[in-house]
């Protein structure tokens, strides 16, 4: 953290306790979705996008709003950063104007060094590397349906990609247990110490949840569109015959967008398995509690109504 300032930048940068206690409170918060405590009152949220989102755009949308704050969305393609201003220059501009950013950024070296120039809280909202605030609300919804994360086992299936990285980053925090099954020419992508097979039967067996993304992920379209590469990817496709192998109250997740008959069939994606919209909702009460815990130094007082 640079001069205290709570960023939510990497999962591991944050104590465990306080992670649990961020969820605690996004349980909570969601409990008052419909009397929401208007704990952002008189504050602002700036949120930066170089990418498309519909979730993250919105759900930050509404949590600060609902809570009573203000956001204002910029497309960085449309703002100074994009032509010649500086990132040192842009983060100091806005520390004067907003209380906290938000920001989906490709490069995640641009978030850190947005980070150490703020004087407010920087929340990662996905970059190539990494995607937080996903894993908070995936966990959030896996401790809704199945009760404590501890002990689950959690198995991926198809690409390395940013979500995953991030699975990777909260296993040991939260002391679930992972496994990757994915095609053997990725393994050396997937970060150091993490589980990974090319075995889907292996990783399936057990499982409380089977989890997937897009194959190609944004960014990524020129290079593996309608090659082999995607072939490649057919067999950790999830569906029917692959639910059948993890444990009988297993659940299926995906962050979204989802891409049918790719990455999951439609009929395990629409099937009462399936936990994606849960997933999506989630979003939005735990980002929530992150924007409480980040917006502590601007007085948000969240512990003293829920009590970590
Ligand atoms: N899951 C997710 O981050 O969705 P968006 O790209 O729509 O924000
Ligand atoms: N891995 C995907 C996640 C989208 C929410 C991507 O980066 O496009």
């Amino acid at each position: 953290m640079t001069n205290n300032v709570k960023h939510f930048l990497n999962l591991s940068d944050i104590k465990p306790e306080e992670l649990r206690g961020i969820l605690k409170n996004a349980h909570a918060l969601k409990k008052l979705k419909y009397n929401p405590p208007q704990i952002f009152q008189g504050l602002s949220l700036a949120m930066m996008f170089d990418k498309r989102s519909t979730r993250t755009r919105m759900s930050f949308e509404v949590a600060m709003k609902q809570n009573g704050g203000h956001t204002i969305v910029m497309n960085m393609g449309e703002m100074q950063i994009g032509g010649s201003e500086s990132i040192e220059s842009t983060a100091n501009v806005l520390s004067r104007y907003v209380d906290a950013i938000m920001i989906r950024i490709s490069d995640h070296e641009t978030l850190i060094e947005l980070s150490k120039h703020t004087q407010i809280p920087v929340i990662n909202g996905m970059t190539d590397k990494s995607h937080p605030c996903q894993i908070m609300a995936d966990i959030m919804t896996i401790e809704e349906k199945l009760g404590s994360i501890e002990g689950k086992k959690i198995a991926w299936f198809g690409d390395s990609n940013n979500v995953s990285n991030t699975f990777i980053e909260a296993a040991p925090l939260f002391e679930f247990e992972l496994i990757l099954a994915l095609p053997e020419d990725l393994h050396d992508q997937v970060p150091a110490g993490a589980n990974v097979t090319a075995d889907i039967k292996k990783a399936a067996k057990n499982a409380d949840a089977l989890v997937t993304d897009t194959w190609i992920s944004m960014g990524q379209e020129d290079d593996k569109k309608g090659n082999d590469d995607i072939k490649k990817f057919q067999p950790y496709q999830i569906n029917s015959e692959l639910m059948g192998m993890a444990k009988d109250s297993a659940i299926f997740m995906h962050c979204l967008p989802i891409h049918e008959w790719e990455e999951v069939s439609e009929n395990v994606a629409k099937s009462p398995v399936s936990v994606i919209y849960d997933e999506a909702e989630n979003r939005l009460h735990a980002q929530k509690a992150i924007l409480a815990w980040c917006l502590e130094n601007s007085g948000v007082s969240i512990q003293e109504r829920f009590a970590f």
